[in-house]
Order: C-alpha cells, then sequence, then structure tokens
C-alpha cells in the first residue's frame, strides 16, 4: 500500500514535468498575444514613478515617450481575458531593468526606455514594472498565473545593445547592481565602438555596427558572453518558456547558435528571432540559412509584407500565395514561422486602412494559415491611434477596453480552438485551392486532418465559386466559425486523387470560412520536433498524434532514445550519443508501428562561438566570399555551397577574413577556408588542415594564415 502510494506521486510528479517540457518545445499551435507592458494595464501605483528614475512617468499620458503606468502586475490581471480569447502564450516588452535617466529628443522633449529596449542590467526587473526594489516578485507572480492557467511566458530578449551610448547612462550595463562598463568607460572591450550602421545589406555592419546609437554589446567577449547567457537563463528560472530575439540580425549571428543551445541545454525553449526584412531582401537567403541551422526560427516579415499588401493595400491574393510557395521551399521549419498582421514597429492595420472587415480577415488568415500567429494587443478591440499615420510611438497605444463581445475576440477564442483539435493548422501542409484578386481558398492537411479555408477580402461583391477541389472527404461542412465572419455550408462529392468535388456556392463580400475534419490516427503521425538540433543528453519533444497511451521507441540511426515522456501526442526523448550528423529520426508506437521520420540535427557538443580569422586570403572580386569549411556537422561536413559551407565570412579589413561560428566544446577540430566564385566555383585553400581545440566553456579565437 505504502509503496503503491509512493509510486502514484512519483508519477505525478514525474508527469507534470513532462507536460510543461512538451508545451514548452511545440510552439506550433500556440497562439500568441503581443503586450508592450507599459501601455496595456497599469495594476500596481506604487511603481509609477520610482526614485531611481524618477520624473519617467507621465500620469497626464499625454508624452508617448514616456511610461505610462502599465506593469506585470497589469498583465496578470487580464490573464482570464486573454485565456477566454483563446490565448496561449503571452510576449511581452523586454521586462529587464532599463535606463534610468531622461533623454531629450530632437525637440528637447524627455523619452524613457518605456518600450524596453534600452537596458541597464539584464539580471534585474524594470521598477516600473515590477516593484521599486527591481525585484522579481512581479515577474514570478504573472508566470505562475500563466503557468496556473495553461499558459506559457515568453519574453523579449535584446542582447544586441544597453542603452542609447552618447547621452543618458552612456550604454552604462550592470550585473544585478554592479557596474560592469560604460561606451565611454571600456577598458574591458564589453562594446563595439563602430558608426551607426548605414548599410542595412553589409553583413559585417549589420552585426558589428550600431543600431539606432544603442550601445553595441561584443558578444565574443567572454564577460558579455557569459552575462547575456546568465541572464537567460535566470529568465528560463523565473518561468520564460520562450523568447523572441531583438534585432536578431543585429547580433553576432555565430555566437547566437551558442545563446538558443546554452538555453535548450537548461530547459525545453522555444526562440524566434526579429530578422527585419521584406519581400526579396537582399539577405533573405543568409536568413533562411539561419533559421534553418541555428534552432532559432524567425518573425516571419516578408510574409508580413504580402499581407498588408493584400488586406490593407488591395493587392491581389497571389502575392501571398507566391510568398508561401517560396518560403515554404527555403524554410526547412516552416510552420515554426510566426506570422503576425500589426506589431509595435508598424502603424496599425486599422490606421492605414480603417476597415475592420479587412482586418478580421487578416487575423483570420494568421489564424489559419502556415506559421504561429501573434495577435498585437489591442487589435481584438479594433484600437488606433492614427496621428502620424499611427506609426510608432502611435501604435503603442493604451489599452481603453476589454469587451469579451467583439467579433476578433469571438473569432480568435475559435479559431485558436481549432489549433488546438485539428494538427493541420499546427502541423499541415499548405494548399492553393481557388484565386483571384479577392479569393483566396488554401488548405491545410495533416495525414487526414483536413482545414479549408475561404477569404473573400471584396467588400462589395460575392464571388460565384465554381470547379474548387479539397482533400475533405465527401459530406455536408458547416462553417466552423458559424456564420461569425459570414461563412456558409459547403456539400464535398466524391473525386479521384484528393480531389473532392465542392458544389459551386456563392462566397458573399467579406467573408471567411472554415471547414474542417479529423480523423483518428492509423499510424503514429509526427508533425513537429524541438529543438530542431542539439548534442547528446539535451532533451527533445516530438509531438503529433496516435503515439498511443503505452510507451514505445525514437531511434536515431541505429540508436535507440531514452524516452522520458510518453503520451499520445507528446514524447520527449533525450539525445543519444550518436555521431554528429543529420538524422531521420524515428518514432515507433508500442506495437512497433513507424510513424513518419523528422529531421534532427544531433551535435557534436554544446556549442561555443569561436571566433575564425584567415589572414590574407586568396584575392576575390565583387560577389566572392570566403567561407569556412571542415568536419563534423558544425563544420558543414566540408560543403563547398552557400548553404553548406561556414558563412559567408566578413572582411572589414581585406583581405584577411573573420566570422563567428558556435563549435562543439572541448573538441578538436579540423577545417580550411575556401573562396565560392560568385557563380559558384570553388577554390580550396592549399596544405594540411588547419587543427584547433575549443574551449570547453567561454569563447574561442583562432587566427590563422591562408595557405596557398
Ligand atoms: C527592434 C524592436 O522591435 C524595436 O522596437 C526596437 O526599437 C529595436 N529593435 C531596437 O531594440
Ligand atoms: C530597419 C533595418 O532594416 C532593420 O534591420 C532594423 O532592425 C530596423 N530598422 C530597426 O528598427
Amino acid at each position: 500500500m505504502r509503496k503503491a502510494v509512493l509510486w502514484l506521486s512519483i508519477a505525478v510528479v514525474f508527469c507534470a514535468f513532462c507536460v510543461s517540457d512538451a508545451l514548452a518545445q511545440d510552439f506550433k499551435k500556440q497562439v500568441i498575444y503581443q503586450i508592450v507592458t507599459d501601455r496595456f494595464v497599469d495594476g500596481d501605483t506604487t511603481n509609477n514613478n520610482p526614485s531611481q528614475s524618477s520624473g519617467l512617468f507621465d500620469s497626464t499620458k499625454t508624452n508617448w515617450h514616456l511610461y505610462w503606468g502599465g506593469d506585470l502586475a497589469g498583465i496578470q490581471s487580464k490573464v482570464s481575458y486573454l485565456k477566454g480569447m483563446g490565448i496561449t502564450a503571452i510576449w511581452i516588452s523586454p521586462p529587464l531593468d532599463n535606463l534610468n535617466l531622461n533623454i531629450a529628443d530632437g525637440s528637447g522633449n524627455p523619452t524613457a526606455s518605456y518600450h524596453g529596449y534600452g537596458a541597464r542590467d539584464f539580471k534585474r526587473i524594470e521598477e516600473h514594472f515590477g516593484d521599486t526594489g527591481n525585484s522579481w516578485t512581479a515577474f514570478d507572480n504573472l508566470t505562475s498565473a500563466l503557468h496556473t492557467n495553461g499558459m506559457k511566458m515568453i519574453v523579449d530578449f535584446a542582447p544586441n545593445h544597453s542603452n542609447p551610448n552618447n547621452a543618458g547612462e552612456f550604454g552604462s550595463l550592470y550585473d544585478n547592481g554592479t557596474f560592469v562598463a560604460a561606451y565611454n568607460n571600456d577598458p574591458n572591450g564589453i562594446f563595439h565602438h563602430n558608426a551607426d550602421i548605414s548599410d542595412f545589406t553589409d553583413r559585417y555592419q549589420l552585426q558589428y555596427d550600431t543600431l539606432e546609437g544603442l550601445a553595441d554589446l561584443n558578444q565574443e567577449n567572454s564577460t558579455v558572453d557569459a552575462y547575456l547567457k546568465a541572464a537567460m537563463l535566470q529568465l528560463q528560472s523565473h518561468g520564460t518558456d520562450a523568447f523572441r530575439i531583438d534585432a536578431v540580425k543585429h547580433v553576432t549571428w555565430g555566437w547566437e547558435y551558442s545563446m538558443a543551445n546554452t538555453a535548450f541545454s537548461s530547459a525545453p525553449s522555444f526562440f524566434f528571432g526579429e530578422w527585419f526584412q521584406g519581400i526579396n531582401d537582399p539577405l533573405y537567403h543568409d536568413s533562411y540559412k539561419f533559421a534553418n541551422k541555428s534552432g532559432i526560427t524567425l518573425i516571419d516579415f516578408p510574409m508580413n509584407q504580402a499581407i498588408r499588401d493584400v488586406f490593407i493595400s488591395n493587392n491581389n491574393f497571389s502575392e501571398i500565395d507566391n510568398q508561401l510557395a517560396a518560403e515554404n521551399s527555403n524554410f526547412t521549419w516552416q510552420n515554426d514561422l510566426v506570422s503576425f498582421v500589426d506589431s509595435h514597429d508598424v502603424a496599425r492595420f486599422l490606421s492605414v486602412n480603417n476597415n475592420t472587415n479587412r482586418l478580421n480577415e487578416a487575423l483570420a488568415f494568421i489564424l489559419t494559415s502556415r506559421g504561429i500567429p501573434v495577435i498585437y494587443y489591442g487589435d481584438e478591440q479594433y484600437l488606433h491611434n492614427d496621428t502620424g499615420g499611427g506609426t510608432d510611438p502611435y501604435n503603442r497605444n493604451p489599452m481603453t477596453a476589454f469587451s469579451t463581445t467583439t467579433t476578433p475576440y469571438k473569432f480568435i477564442s475559435s479559431l485558436a480552438g481549432l489549433r488546438q483539435s485539428n494538427d493541420a493548422l499546427a502541423y499541415g501542409s499548405s494548399a492553393q485551392r481557388w484565386l483571384n484578386n479577392d479569393v483566396y481558398i488554401f488548405e491545410r492537411k495533416f495525414f487526414n486532418d483536413v482545414v479549408l479555408v475561404a477569404i473573400n477580402k471584396s467588400d462589395t461583391v460575392g464571388y460565384g465559386i465554381t470547379g474548387l477541389n479539397t482533400s475533405l472527404p465527401a459530406g455536408t461542412y458547416s462553417d466552423y466559425l458559424a456564420g461569425l465572419l459570414g461563412g456558409l455550408s459547403i456539400t464535398v462529392s466524391t473525386g479521384t486523387g484528393g480531389n473532392n468535388p465542392v458544389t459551386s456556392f456563392t462566397l458573399p463580400a467579406h467573408s471567411v470560412a472554415v471547414w474542417q475534419k479529423t480523423s483518428a490516427a492509423a499510424a503514429p503521425e509526427v508533425g513537429s520536433i524541438g529543438p530542431t538540433l542539439g548534442q547528446p543528453g539535451m532533451k527533445v519533444t516530438i509531438a503529433g498524434k496516435g503515439f498511443g497511451a503505452s510507451t514505445g521507441s525514437v531511434t536515431l540511426g541505429t540508436t535507440t532514445a531514452t524516452v522520458t515522456a510518453w503520451s499520445d501526442t507528446s514524447v520527449t526523448f533525450t539525445v543519444p550519443n550518436v555521431a554528429n550528423g543529420l538524422y531521420n529520426v524515428q518514432l515507433a508506437n508500442s506495437a512497433h508501428t513507424n510513424a513518419n521520420t523528422i529531421q534532427f540535427t544531433a551535435l557534436t557538443a554544446k556549442l561555443i562561438p569561436v571566433t575564425f580569422t584567415v589572414n590574407n586570403a586568396s584575392p576575390t572580386s565583387v560577389g566572392d566570399y570566403i567561407f569556412l569549411s571542415g568536419a563534423g556537422i558544425e563544420l558543414g561536413n566540408w560543403g563547398t555551397t552557400f548553404d553548406t559551407a561556414i558563412g559567408p565570412m566578413l572582411a572589414p579589413n581585406y583581405p584577411n577574413w573573420f566570422l563567428n561560428a558556435s563549435m562543439p566544446a572541448g573538441a578538436t577540430i579540423q577545417f580550411k577556408f575556401i573562396k565560392i566564385a560568385s557563380g559558384g566555383t570553388v577554390t580550396w585553400e592549399g596544405g594540411a588542415n588547419h587543427s584547433y581545440t575549443v574551449p570547453t566553456s567561454g569563447t574561442g579565437f583562432v587566427t590563422v594564415t591562408w595557405q596557398p
């Protein structure tokens, strides 16, 4: 009897851990709500004008660049409002201690770091958001309220910079209250002292120059490396489930692989980065290479441009369809891309086009199309302030209403539920089924789970839909949104080859209809793995359906992994001791029925950032680049293409080239440098391989001369 009780309680404790592990690593089912903390709700007036930073608060809410009182306690007071909307994760603006001094703007008006992007101490909570003692209490209270309600905490983490380098505190950085350095008092090289970025297509400038006058942290400095990673781990230890990485394109790219790896090595997490770009950006290829290999997915900025072009500016739906097709062929982990309509950096939709039907349609689109949707706070209340075109700061409006009966509140809640119940939305493929300027009908499909979505963005024209096919089996389907956005029922008859004809119907002006079907899995169906790379010992979660209740197996090559948690929809395993490389991970249920495989990269060891320099490299012409290539997956297995070699390297001191790249701790690596000419022709360095032993902690540096 005693023994049974003991076992039972162990099982309960064990399972509590499994569930949180699984949810944290599979973000595909989440619906994220983005909050600018200062502008959401003032839940604690005692932190409004703290003495260490007095004068930065404007109770009259007239200076849009000062603090207005919103705080973590305020967010906590709205957890049930958010939960009722189907929100499963919140992304809060950077909560860490910010610049304490006022900096005047061009017109002499005071400004403050109310948005959070001007940190001074990454180890403490900002006094305006928590309490005047900069303690973690309010943050802890919020994360536990979220977790109690089955919701996740995503922190906006800004490792690129501290605060402005030429005014106020001059970039001053503190480590839990102890001064580290300032931009004008930096004997140990904590900061990069370079000009402002002038060319946003120059890889060196992006990573090493100054963004918007903000003191640029030198992540290769071992003090900075350790500091930022410790700050991130501290956020994890206080319940942070995932990170939105600010200005990910401006932080040292190679170092960021080690940043994410550090977090994944300590606890389940999910990373998405702000890689700002438009459609056809010159560095688009760099962006998807980064997303495919770093373990950090991206916020889908090109798709945001397409969404805004189509729903705001009435462009043809083909723009979205083409962008989707391009990204789906470029991004390995396409369902992990993060999509949005509005954010704190763009004018709110309704400020640009005050058409609430169109906003509804755009939001319904991101909730059903490929990618993890983010709802910017207030969009569900049609919040907008059109001053100055509604751009920053007028897009960071104070939240004024919390109605639970608005149309967006209701359909967000409904579609968030569908993301949970029909795996086609989180894990499925995407196919266009019908398209014209105004109408987009697309299908999401994961094995036999299907969601068909039809959007008509015309304000006036209903379209006759003829010749529409779907994978939905024969039958009649009512609109999942029950007509909330003007949708209606359809009838499907049996066709061939997954093309079942839909009886012609009229899709009314400005409508969204959603039809769906789920089917029990005949065999285990895998839809997700996270993280997508890791070294032996790291915990990794596979998600999907039909895994069965009893434990089966997970295999990498011929090696069976230790499974630490198993449920019908989620399995956590420990990366076994396998050779580094790409694996098609094989899950099987307890009856030995195999699932589809899913790709995973086994690393050699935890990642350490190493700066490689090759002096006097082979001469290059415009468009030629030096790359690094070597033995092992971390060095691209001697790859010689843009996608497989490591780089392009950077040449601020031509013909010397350098690059920071994350390498396996303690390993002795073999490598060479290569030139890849603009046409793809490869020139190898001569001589023997270079060899270097990566340190087991901190940061590494290796410099060689090109061997002709
Ligand atoms: C991008 C953020 O989203 C933006 O709001 C901020 O000002 C810059 N990064 C600098 O941190
Ligand atoms: C525009 C730049 O292209 C982008 O890289 C940068 O992050 C933002 N400005 C900062 O807001």
